[in-house]
């Protein structure tokens, strides 16, 4: 841990393992953290935080797509990391997963991630707050504008967790459980091994049913829980813009990011922060706003997309309209065909000139 928090060494644990169905069909070819998000794998931009507060050693609690992680990071070194790998032969939900890297820990205390969380959380006074406390697990709680769409966590005046709330239409708090927690060592190892756990619902209920020490980090920082089309795409365009916090990306951030190879028409409009993925395309007189193309993707002349993701290799035909779409690899959307909010086109499908969907699954 960074010299700040003066208490030894710390552990990093990213858990990847989760099929990510709510960002399906993209998720389909690629696991959620390993997604391209601004340019660069998702994870990269948690892993660069991470590194950033001064934590080098991490593990990572795979399982779905386990292989694509070690491929593209290696050893971590390239990122001034020491990445080990925890694969899980059949997913073992949250707490299970960390109860699974247990024996790779070092430290005494283990800051845990959601790898699918964009946080700008300072992850050094999360740790702070853990050890001046002495809490048995600290929670990392994020103040939220709607907490009626999660559960949500109330805490005394002393900062101590008092319960944790299922969804309802009144919570007695904005704060939420923002998928980021500090352990101690010795915490992890009570989990118990080889069988699914939930930490939301088994783990943390027990503590606080055993008179364990809970305690929250209440923050209202930047926070996105990327898991759904609708969010990632959000995650990316803030990413982009340089309104989310990332270390990962260099450079000035702007209306749009163009990687190499990408080509647009003189007369093609691309802004709100999108990301054109290398080699994609965008014809004459296209409109590209807020939106995702990753590697090879097209859109021809005329055709509009707005707050989309389109997969690798997918195509939008002429005249087209794509508005809040997911379109897996290789799609195809034929001309004049008009997409509207929640569709998803699955990879390798093709819809004929023309085809008009609302909101359903091709
Ligand atoms: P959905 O299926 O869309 O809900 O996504 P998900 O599978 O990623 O589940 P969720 O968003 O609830 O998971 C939160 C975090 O925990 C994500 O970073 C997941 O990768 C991770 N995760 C969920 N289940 C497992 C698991 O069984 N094993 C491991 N290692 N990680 C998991």
């Amino acid at each position: 841990m960074g010299s700040s928090s003066g208490g030894g060494a710390v552990d990093a644990v990213v858990l990847v393992g989760g099929k990510g169905t709510r960002l399906r069909p993209l998720t389909l070819s690629a696991p959620k953290p390993m997604l391209p998000t601004a340019g660069v794998p998702f994870l990269s931009h948690l892993l660069s935080r991470i590194r950033a507060a001064g934590i080098t050693h991490v593990v990572l609690g795979t399982s779905y797509q386990a292989e694509v992680f070690e491929e593209h990071f290696g050893d971590g070194s390239a990122l001034g990391l020491e990445l080990e790998y925890v694969v899980e032969d059949e997913p073992l939900d949250t707490g299970g997963a960390i109860r699974n890297v247990y024996d790779r820990l070092r430290g005494d205390d283990v800051v845990i991630f959601n790898g699918d969380i964009l946080s700008g959380t300072d992850i050094g006074s999360l740790v702070d707050t853990h050890r001046c406390s002495g809490a048995d697990v600290t929670l990392h709680l994020q103040r939220v504008a709607d907490p009626s769409r999660f559960g949500s966590v109330p805490t005394d005046a002393d900062g101590r967790v008092t319960a944790f709330l299922e969804k309802t239409q009144n919570p007695p708090t904005d704060q939420v459980n923002a998928g980021c927690y500090v352990f101690r060592r010795g915490v992890v190892g009570a989990i118990p091994a080889g069988r699914r756990v939930s930490v939301e619902r088994e783990t943390f209920p027990g503590l606080l049913e055993a008179g364990a020490h809970v305690h929250g980090f209440v923050d209202d920082s930047y926070w996105l829980d990327v898991g759904t089309p609708e969010t990632f795409v959000q995650g990316s365009t803030d990413l982009v813009r340089g309104v989310a916090p990332t270390a990962a990306l260099s450079g000035p951030r702007g209306e749009a990011l163009h990687l190499s190879g990408a080509t647009v028409a003189a007369d093609a409009e691309v802004t709100g922060g999108s990301t054109l993925g290398a080699d994609s395309v965008v014809g004459t007189g296209a409109r590209v706003e807020s939106s995702v193309l990753f590697d090879g993707a097209v859109v021809e002349a005329g055709a509009v997309v707005e707050r989309s993701v389109l997969g690798a290799g997918s195509r939008v035909g002429e005249g087209a309209v794509l508005r809040g779409v997911a379109l897996g690899d290789g799609a195809i959307v034929g001309e004049d065909c008009e997409l509207l909010d929640g569709a998803r086109v699955w990879p390798k499908v093709e819809l004929p000139r023309g085809a008009i969907r609302f909101s359903s699954d091709a």
